[in-house]
């Protein structure tokens, strides 16, 4: 099939172009550079052997998107373009809204124009909010607590309203837990300007010695050993679940928000000890004051994902670590 993937020289979007071309799909990458860098597509052709078809583009640019669409004989859309950091929503809440929201607004347009309608969308376990039991199942209400994750309340329900309006739509919205990792090569990874905000590209900072130590943000949570507990999956079990969507929503319309997690929560501390382990040295970290925003715990129920996809994540926590390692080194000539 011939699939468009917004955001496909991102972190996770670079890593479903990649099993995508493998799997035999024709890839058509719409990105406009904003949160990524063009040397991925080299490393994306590196990898599998093949040229993904690119344009460099704003997906919000109604024409330029309604051109792609005439170029290209589309079967189906993975949407990932999208901006992504929790603080920086909350520092610039218009820029999400309008970059977000319009994206997807944009994208279905033209996919209805077009007479696409099937459509993967990358959401995110952040619209549970705080207030929902753990494990997290897909029934369960949603209600973000900070502009990012609003943005993807707010589209998962335009989306939902579209399939209920025309049941051509087939919708996957699939709500993202921790992703980490990146591919085996080494060719690919997570490689976020400045200082990470996330945990795993921050504790491989450390481990490169680019930062002095980890900041654990706090070690008073009701968890097992105190600190931060969160359900990490691997980058590439990630994109093997978006194939597995899109799989699944060729041949069901509607729409169905699924869960991609392990249905496991790993602390701060054993991530880091998980690192210190595929890096061969000890990791110095610090505890620093909770991280506003934050909570204690939360991972995946991941049934539905198996029922409905046959789709279950397999790569353990130390194997995405080692992947990370392995691209960290690579990128700094470790
Ligand atoms: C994980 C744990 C921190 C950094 C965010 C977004 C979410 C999704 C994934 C997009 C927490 C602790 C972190 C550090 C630390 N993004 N931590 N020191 O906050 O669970 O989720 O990224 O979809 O939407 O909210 O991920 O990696 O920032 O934090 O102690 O320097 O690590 O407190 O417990 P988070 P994270």
């Amino acid at each position: 099939m011939n699939i468009l993937v917004t955001g496909g020289a991102g972190y996770i979007g670079s890593h479903t172009c990649v099993e995508l071309l493998q799997a035999g799909h024709k890839v058509i990458i719409a990105d406009n550079f904003s949160n990524s860098k063009s040397q991925v597509l080299q490393a994306i052709e590196a990898i599998t052997g093949k040229k993904p078809v690119f344009y460099q583009i704003d997906v919000a640019d109604y024409k330029a998107l309604k051109q792609l669409f005439c170029e290209n004989d589309i079967d189906g859309a993975i949407h990932f373009a999208g901006y992504k950091a929790v603080g920086e929503s909350v520092q610039k809440p218009l820029s999400y809204y309008q970059n977000n929201f319009c994206t997807a607004l944009t994208l279905a347009q033209v996919m209805q124009e077009e007479g696409v309608f099937r459509l993967v969308f990358s959401s995110s376990a952040t619209v549970y909010g705080i207030d929902n039991p753990i494990p997290y199942k897909e029934e369960y209400p949603t209600g973000a607590v900070n502009p990012y994750g609003r943005t993807k309340v707010m589209i998962e329900q335009m989306l939902t309203d579209l399939a209920a309006s025309d049941r051509r739509w087939s919708i996957a919205l699939l709500r993202y837990f921790n992703p980490i990792g990146a591919h085996p090569s080494g060719l690919l990874g997570e490689d976020p300007n400045g200082i990470p905000n996330n945990l795993l590209p921050y504790i491989a900072k450390v481990a490169a010695g680019q930062l002095p130590h980890l900041n654990v943000f706090g070690d008073d949570y009701d968890t097992r050993d105190g600190t931060g507990v969160r359900d990490y999956l691997h980058v590439v079990d990630l994109a093997e679940g978006h194939l597995a969507a899109m799989d699944y929503m060729m041949e069901h319309n509607g729409v169905e928000a699924v869960n991609l997690g392990t249905g496991q929560g790993s602390s701060v501390i054993e991530v880091l000890h998980a690192f210190e382990q595929a890096c061969g040295k000890q990791l110095p970290y610090q505890i620093a004051p909770r991280r506003p925003g934050d909570i204690g715990e939360y991972y995946a129920h991941p049934g539905k994902a198996e029922r409905l996809f046959g789709w279950k994540a397999k790569r353990s926590l130390q194997q995405m670590c080692a992947d990370s390692w392995r691209y960290t080194c690579r990128q700094n000539n470790l």
